[in-house]
């Protein structure tokens, strides 16, 4: 008989879906069986353990510990999320449809769960599938695009099939971050378009998904936003840079414990105009770290430094 530890190994070994250390359990248990005398079963278990990883990988949904996908269970308030209000609404009515949806599915409706992000970059895409994540208490597993397709487009085809399995047997929020990648890399498509076919199989694997996981495809690239790709979504949801208001509270959350001025000045508003959300975190930081270093308190003047500099970089660039 196998012992508790080593049944708990095998558990742990499938819920990973690891089928090395499956295997190797399953020795541990042949040899544990052979040592008390029960040849028959031992060898029995030897045979079978040859075969474990053998199947082919169609059907063989991917999980926790797959190279393809990042495993990460975020901790972040949707209050943490500064956006326009229409935005998050829409991101707040995800969070109640899902919270609800036994109650909608007896009514014959489904909770939104097939979501586009789309604008700037560094206004939050990425931020909102953890903020979903850690909000319904789920896992976020963001696929890695750039280890998902090859130029092999067979292959890259089974990957993304493994990938939509997964999201049926492990129920969580399924991030396509800078998913336009995948249609994208024109190198890799030849006469017959088969990068294009690759994105058009994963908009039909979306279509078709019937799991109780989030799907979310974010991109800052507007030329892929078709009509076609809007209708596989629930819904789109947009992202800008931040207005006056937005500007003001970011400085106020990021800065929150570290200075008590009066950072809703004019002139730091203004001077922060054009600057996406992640560039403004940036300089809140950059003026904690000084303010640190030079064990200076944090002023106005600090920050419109800060910011101006950062315009000069695109200035110099643009140049
Ligand atoms: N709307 C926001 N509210 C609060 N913080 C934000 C917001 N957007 C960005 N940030 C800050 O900037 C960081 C980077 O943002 P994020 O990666 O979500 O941007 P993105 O829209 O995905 O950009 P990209 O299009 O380049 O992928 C976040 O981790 C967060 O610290
Ligand atoms: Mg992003």
């Amino acid at each position: 008989m196998a012992t508790a530890e080593q049944i708990k190994s095998l558990v742990k070994a499938y819920s990973l879906r690891d089928d090395e250390k499956f295997k190797t359990v399953v020795l541990q248990i042949a040899a544990h069986e052979a040592k008390l005398g029960h040849g028959s079963i031992a060898q029995e278990l030897k045979k079978e353990a040859d075969n474990i990883g053998k199947k082919p990988m169609i059907g063989r949904p991917l999980n926790i510990g797959s190279p393809m996908l990042d495993y990460t269970m975020p901790c972040l308030e949707l209050k943490e999320l500064i956006v326009s209000d229409t935005t998050l609404h829409k991101v707040e009515r995800i969070l109640i449809e899902y919270r609800n949806k036994n109650k909608l599915y007896k009514s014959g409706l489904s909770n939104r769960r097939k979501i586009l992000l789309e604008g700037s970059p560094g206004t939050g895409k990425t931020m909102t599938a953890s903020v979903i994540a850690s909000e319904l208490k789920l896992p976020l597993f963001t696929v890695q695009v750039d280890k998902m397709v090859t130029k092999f487009m067979g292959e890259t085809s089974i990957r993304l099939r493994q990938i939509f399995e997964s999201m049926s047997s492990t129920t969580g929020i399924y991030l396509f971050d800078e998913f336009d990648a995948i249609g994208a890399d024109r190198s890799l498509d030849n006469e017959i378009g088969e990068m294009r076919r690759i994105l058009n199989s994963f908009l039909q694997f979306i279509e078709t998904d019937t799991s109780d996981s989030i799907i979310i495809a974010a991109t800052n690239n507007q030329k892929i936003l078709d009509k076609a790709l809007f209708r596989r979504f629930d819904d789109v949801i947009h992202y800008d840079l931040p207005d006056d208001d937005q500007i003001q509270r970011l400085f106020n959350i990021k800065l929150e414990g570290y200075t008590k001025i009066g950072l809703y000045d004019s002139d730091i508003i203004s001077s922060a105009r054009g600057l996406s959300h992640s560039e403004i975190s940036l300089i809140c930081d950059d003026a904690i770290k000084e303010s640190i270093l030079y064990d200076s308190p944090i002023t106005q003047a600090m920050i419109i430094s800060l910011l101006n500099e950062r315009h000069r970089i695109y200035q110099g660039k643009e140049a």
